[in-house]
């Protein structure tokens, strides 16, 4: 099999990448081959996804790509506003007050701006953590945190390679969840897996027989919420047990807090939602193909919060509760928070806030489709902003 020397988009309307880009990818692309190869003609879509984003060296999460801002290829909320980080450092600060250690343990930290915000609106903050699986986007927090805050915080900050043995503080994982691997499944008469196989230059599709705990996982979920219908595909992250579980091993008197887009189980699977939730970003585009650009472009999957839930229960969290990314950025302040910069500003100063405030919380935004989720092992700290009131919870 011969790797690809350009890509067929077949009607996608992308921009090409330029040929270093190209070249990079074929670099991956052959080992993605190999794999193939070595597991007679097919893989998984979590393994294709897991080296596509991953991969030592080449994955888009692990190679040299500019991921974020302008020139990247998403926006996240930290990037959208300091506002967002704001919220976060008074939720942490309220648990502080509450008796939790004044840690923050924060995985996949992107360009390191959540982390720079949370360490300016909590100067009593001892230790600030970073875990993140890509060695690129760490050098690129290392640069930027060290240009902008002065050494003594600079100094609260640590890289991790793994989870620390026991961890007490709060844990913030903003857009991490929707990052990992996850199986393809779709609805003939019985389930088969999505697998990616390789023909006439170019990856493609291959139906699989799943293993048997892959098929337990999808049949559990139907018999939870009911049958569902023929021609039916989605998503199974099957990486959340054992993350939860390390995760809770690994906190001894802490508070999680996860941010992401995603769905209860019961709209996750819902039956109307026959494609699933995959989508992949290239400079600014969405679009459904992960096949095309590996490792230049962004794969990810909604994220199920029952399961989360579930696995973090089984690895022995407490929930405290659920709700909108709108409702825990107002209840953590943020119109105040608004309101009190824009009468220091200039008018577009005010604006730009106008503009930041409805991306974060408008339901059409990311208000609703982003979701909160904390958790708490061996403390009972009150959580207001974790409250549902109504149903803009
Ligand atoms: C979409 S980016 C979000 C970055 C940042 N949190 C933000 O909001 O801008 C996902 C990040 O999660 C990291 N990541 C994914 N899975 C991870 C894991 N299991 N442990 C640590 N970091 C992870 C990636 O390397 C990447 O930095």
């Amino acid at each position: 099999m011969n790797p690809p020397t350009a890509f067929d988009l077949s009607g996608l309307e992308l921009p090409q990448p330029d040929v270093d880009a190209i070249e990079h990818s074929t670099g991956l692309v052959q080992k993605i081959l190999a794999r193939i190869e070595k597991n007679n003609g097919v893989i998984g879509f979590d393994e294709y996804m897991q080296m596509a984003l991953y991969e030592p060296g080449f994955g888009y999460y692990s190679g040299g790509t500019i991921k974020f801002g302008a020139f990247g290829d998403f926006v996240t909320a930290p990037e959208i506003s300091p506002l967002f980080g704001n919220c976060l450092g008074r939720q942490a600060r309220a648990l502080v007050a509450q008796g939790c250690a004044a840690r923050v343990l924060e995985f996949g930290a992107g360009s390191g701006k959540l982390c720079a915000r949370i360490l300016q609106t909590l100067p009593n903050l001892e230790r600030y953590q970073i875990l993140d699986l890509s060695a690129e986007l760490k050098q690129r927090q290392q640069g930027y945190l060290r240009n902008l805050l002065d050494n003594e915080q600079f100094d609260k900050i640590e890289w991790l390679n793994s989870l620390p043995d026991e961890f007490d503080g709060i844990v913030i994982a903003n857009e991490v969840l929707d990052a990992m691997p996850v199986h393809l499944l779709y609805k003939q008469d019985d389930w088969s897996e999505l697998g990616v196989a390789y023909a006439e230059q170019r990856f493609s599709w291959r139906d699989f027989a799943p293993a048997d705990h892959v098929l337990e996982a999808i049949r559990a979920i139907e018999s939870r919420l009911g049958e569902l219908p023929r021609g039916y595909r989605c998503e199974l992250n099957l990486n959340l047990q054992p993350w939860f579980r390390a995760l809770a091993q690994s906190c001894r008197r802490a508070v999680v807090i996860i941010i992401d887009y995603g769905y209860e189980q019961v709209d996750y699977y819902h039956p109307s939602r026959r494609n699933g939730t995959l989508d992949c970003y290239y400079q600014h585009r969405v679009h459904s193909d992960p096949l095309i650009y590996p490792g230049l472009q962004d794969i990810t999957a909604f994220v199920d919060f029952d399961a989360c839930a579930d696995a973090a229960e089984a690895g022995g969290f407490s929930i405290a509760g659920l709700v909108s990314q709108r409702h825990f950025l107002i209840e953590n302040g943020l119109l105040e928070d608004a309101r009190q910069q824009s009468e220091q500003g200039d008018v577009q100063q005010r604006l730009a806030l106008s503009q930041q405030v409805k991306t974060l919380t408008m339901p059409d935004e990311m208000g609703q489709r982003f979701k909160v989720l904390a958790l708490q092992k061996s403390l009972e700290l009150e959580m207001p902003a974790m409250q549902r009131r109504g149903a803009d919870g």
